[in-house]
């Protein structure tokens, strides 16, 4: 762990609020000093109250010394009792300044790499191959990008991989039907790279129906699945090409949505095939897979599923293929064994949970997983139609990643035509891109990872509310004030002014950043950076509603621009961190 380069307030405090205690009562050294923001000083310690508790004292005199022992702190202005045992707790104005200055001084904002010297694996947007990409694969994608940029941010090497799901039964299905009708086109050349996935997943559908209604066809299918499994070169000639022209699409996504992935990060089911067999043949060796009709399974010893038998992961089937359940034990073989990951992340819906949970017990048994690797499944709820049901088209079927992203673009484009009349076509469709791509992330971002929301573009993209056309904007208007101030580069912060209260709130918001990240790469909850976000762009309006900036007097007018650089670089960095676009104007 390396130290932040800027060490923020709130740990200052909390390392002032320690060693008053070690001063007051030497016997309690180590106990939690209990700081947090609070809205009656700029920070709190409850830690007197416990202390006092276990010291059998009064909290009222505990409390006392810990203000004799924190007096002479040059970060401290004031220390005060308040209540029984509570301690608040107001920072230098200068100290403030200081902040300012360090953190405008340092390229990344002055947070630290606390994350470096471990390996992280996340598992996101794993779309399946001859499949359009749907309303599903948005939450994944978008979360899972976030985590990836915090977490790398932070010093951790991060493993994207892209679970691809590129192999199953359904290719030998699709390959003969193919095969068999030549007069339908589907590769890019003949139907347009928009066009290709889409005309192949209708051909799947064309395929199962025939697989349901010829009993012949249904014969040569699975002769093909074997013939696939077996390495016929035709047939993986053919598979190939599937493969390609759906990853071409899934890039052109990955493109628009401006999410980190890359054919590097693809990790696909079928790289997994080589070790199924071996992975098996462990969890059987080590009786933590069992024969059971003829079948072999992992039998949970936790969990019962809904007939109060121990629930099941089929590790391989009676006709001896494999499954879902065996890839992903393979996986996390893999990740852990030869990865060498300490951490471990799945970004799958909420309804993955049991799948995970048993995937991470039997990886417990099998001694993969061990105390030295941490594994979460990092779940999310679904997303809505304007019914409140999960989203599906009027039709009833799923509805298609590109139209949700059309449609939230088409609704940014007039809320910013609006705003800025006679704005050009061309830079009216760019910034229109940027913000509705930007509403869609942070709509899906801002809301708590587990809970479900609804898709409603028009809400998504409006100016005023907690959306990210709305932070957006507010990053904008503070470039657009440092333009007027002439765009200045490095101005000096003299630490000696006295700050105003609106400018203190900011100062304070700003210093938080580094420590907003340690908790999302602790809760996994990028949420909490969005709501950051949402209340650094509510106290910048309150600063500059309070604090003129370009008519202010030097030094002070220095000062306000520091704030405001500081600010703007934040804002767009944590918008950064969350995937999404800072326009310099919207
Ligand atoms: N391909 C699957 C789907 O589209 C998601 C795979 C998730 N990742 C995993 N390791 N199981 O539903």
């Amino acid at each position: 762990m390396s130290a932040p380069t800027v060490l923020p307030l709130l740990a200052q405090v909390a390392s002032a609020v320690a060693d008053a205690i070690v001063r007051a009562r030497p016997d309690m050294a180590g106990a939690d000093p209990v700081v947090r923001r609070s809205d009656r000083a700029d920070f709190q310690s409850n830690a007197a109250l416990p202390l006092a508790k276990r010291a059998g004292e009064p909290p009222a005199r505990l409390a006392a010394d810990l203000l004799d022992g924190l007096s002479g702190d040059e970060v401290i202005a004031e220390a005060l009792a308040a209540g029984p045992g509570f301690v608040n707790i107001t920072i230098a104005d200068a100290a403030l300044w200081a902040q300012v200055a360090a953190r405008a001084a340092d390229a990344r904002l002055g947070v630290g790499e606390p994350a470096t010297g471990s390996r992280i694996v996340i598992d996101y947007s794993a779309p399946n191959v001859a499949k359009e990409m749907h309303v599903g694969h948005l939450r994944t994608t978008i979360i899972g990008d976030a985590l990836a940029r915090v977490f790398g941010f932070l010093g951790g090497e991060v493993v994207r991989a892209n679970h691809l799901g590129d192999w199953g039964t359904q290719f030998g299905m699709l390959i003969q039907y193919i095969d068999e009708h030549p007069e339908q086109p589907w590769h890019t050349a003949a139907v347009g790279a928009d066009a290709t996935v889409s005309t192949l997943d209708g051909l799947y559908r064309a395929a199962r129906a025939e697989f349901d209604a010829d009993p012949d066809f249904a014969d040569r299918a699975r002769t093909r699945v074997v013939a696939l499994q077996g390495g016929d070169a035709s047939t993986v000639a053919r598979w190939r090409e599937i493969v390609a022209e759906s990853e071409r699409a899934f890039g052109a996504i990955y493109d628009r949505l401006g999410v980190l992935l890359t054919p590097d990060d693809y990790a696909p089911e079928s790289f997994y095939n080589p070790m199924l067999a071996d992975t098996v043949t462990e969890l059987l060796d080590k009786g933590v897979a069992t024969h059971s009709d003829g079948a072999i399974v992992v039998k949970s010893e936790r969990v019962n599923g809904p007939d109060g038998t121990p629930a099941v992961l089929m590790v391989r089937k009676g006709d001896g293929g494999y499954g879902y359940d065996t890839t992903d034990l393979a996986t996390i073989r893999y990740r852990i064994s030869t990865l060498a990951a300490d951490r471990l992340l799945y970004v799958t819906d909420s309804r993955q949970a049991l799948h995970f949970q048993l995937i991470f017990e039997a990886a417990r048994r099998a001694g993969w997983l061990t105390g030295a690797v941490t594994v979460d499944h990092v779940a999310y709820g679904t997303i809505l139609g304007p019914d409140g049901r999960p989203f599906k088209t009027r039709a009833g079927g799923t509805v298609r990643l590109t139209d949700l992203l059309d449609a939230a673009v088409a609704a940014a484009r007039s809320v910013v035509a609006e705003k800025n009349p006679g704005l050009p076509a061309a830079e009216l469709d760019a910034i229109a891109e940027q913000a509705g791509i930007g509403a869609v992330k942070y709509a899906d971002l801002s809301t708590g990872r587990v809970k479900d929301y609804t898709f409603d573009p028009a809400r998504m993209t409006a100016f005023n509310g907690n959306t990210g056309v709305y932070l957006q904007y507010a990053h904008a208007r503070i470039r657009s004030i440092l333009r007027r101030a002439g765009d200045p580069g490095p101005v000096p912060v003299d630490v000696t002014v006295p700050l105003d209260p609106a400018e203190r709130a900011l100062i304070l918001t700003l210093d938080d950043y580094a420590t907003v990240l340690d908790e999302v790469a602790r809760t996994l909850e990028p949420h909490r950076l969005a709501t950051h976000l949402y209340e650094l762009a509510t106290v910048f309006t309150e600063f500059y509603a309070t604090c003129p900036v370009l008519t202010a007097p030097e030094p002070l007018r220095d000062n306000r621009i520091a704030v405001c650089q500081l600010a703007a670089r934040t804002l767009a960095h944590g918008l950064g961190l969350l995937g999404i676009a800072a326009p310099a104007r919207l």
